[in-house]
């Protein structure tokens, strides 16, 4: 599905990619355009290093939906997954089977790998995690908004979040649920997630609510009708190594991808000189791999976007990318 259609009718859209390859602008230019199509529309971002007030040219009082003047249907958000990170600490060095002294006994399984990246992610994950447990909570809260728009969308290694309903149900739950009758391990975990904040000594009950709201989530991240991935790159080798990963991932969480953006084009012009000209055809040249792997091979759509004389920011600037954007 082309993104325009995407912004017609899906319910979430995603942007997503490495730092600084464009997913602000893209995702921000891509909302002005569903809202000026009637779509009332909510911009959102997770990204603990916020862009959207910036490029909007707005204020964003933190974890305040803000409408935009002058642009009907449009709201944007800044959420601040770090306010809370001391609480959730914990998690970091949390290692639940030596708390129950079967760490030697259990450490060579296999299968503790996933439930040792929940449990043990560094700050960096943890970051990611309270951002995509905020994505979470806003697909199943009820809202007004025909369209939600996630500027940063969840990265490969957060999104195994999605597979917790699968890891509890399995032996690993049992012990992480026994594990609960002794004590409160997860108390830290439920807390990702939703935005409770008393003492609760049922934590079963509230492991079990965030499975189900997990399994929900998940229902509308995997229905293609409902949610897309927009990954944004730009022309590097780099780029394009990484976005392979980044679609493995999504394809293994059975996240929808349609577009790919191509961002910051070199254009054919007499006017480049001797450097951008160089830049040029190193950029043409993986824009051919990127056609052949991305194109091709995997069926997605590319969107080319040149790069700009300016920076792209505020309205008219959005707009003019928009118009690349969205054909
Ligand atoms: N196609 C483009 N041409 C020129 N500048 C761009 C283009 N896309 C993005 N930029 C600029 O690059 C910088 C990073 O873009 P941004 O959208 O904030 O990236 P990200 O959200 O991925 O970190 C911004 O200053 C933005 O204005
Ligand atoms: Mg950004």
């Amino acid at each position: 599905m082309e993104l325009k259609e995407q912004l017609l009718t899906l319910k979430i859209i995603m942007f997503g990619g490495k730092g600084g390859v464009g997913k602000t602008s893209c995702a921000t230019s891509s909302a002005i355009w569903a809202a000026e199509h009637g779509r009332n529309t909510l911009i959102i971002s997770t990204d603990p290093a916020h862009s959207l007030g910036d490029s909007l040219g707005v204020e964003l009082p933190p974890g305040i939906p803000t409408s935009i003047e002058d642009i009907e249907n449009l709201t944007a958000l800044e959420i601040n997954p770090k306010a809370n990170m001391a609480e959730f600490r914990g998690l970091t060095d949390m290692n639940p089977l030596e708390e129950m002294g079967m760490g030697d006994m259990m450490g060579g399984m296999p299968l503790l790998g996933d439930l040792e990246d929940l449990t043990s992610m560094n700050p960096p994950g943890i970051d990611e995690a309270l951002a995509f447990g905020k994505i979470l909570e806003f697909i199943e809260t009820e809202h007004d908004y025909d369209l939600v728009i996630f500027d940063t969308a969840p990265t490969g290694h957060t999104l195994r979040f999605l597979s917790l309903p699968e890891t509890l149900s399995g032996w690993i739950g049992k012990l992480i649920k026994m594990r609960m009758r002794v004590g409160n391990m997860f108390g830290t975990l439920k807390r990702l997630f939703t935005r409770e904040e008393k003492k609760t000594d049922n934590s079963l009950d509230v492991l079990e609510k965030l499975n189900q709201s997990i399994i929900n989530a998940k229902d509308d991240l995997t229905n293609p009708i409902k949610n897309s991935f927009v990954i944004v790159m730009i022309p590097e080798e780099m780029a394009i190594l990484e976005t392979g990963r980044l679609l493995n991932e999504l394809v293994k969480y059975e996240i929808p991808v349609s577009n790919i953006v191509v961002n910051q084009l070199y254009q054919d012009t007499t006017e480049l000189c001797d450097f951008c000209k160089t830049r040029r055809e190193m950029q043409q040249k993986n824009l051919g791999k990127i056609k052949e792997i991305f194109k091709n091979k995997l069926n997605k759509i590319l969107i080319e976007v040149p790069l700009f004389k300016e920076e792209v920011r505020e309205y008219e600037k959005l707009k003019e990318m928009g118009k690349f954007l969205i054909r």
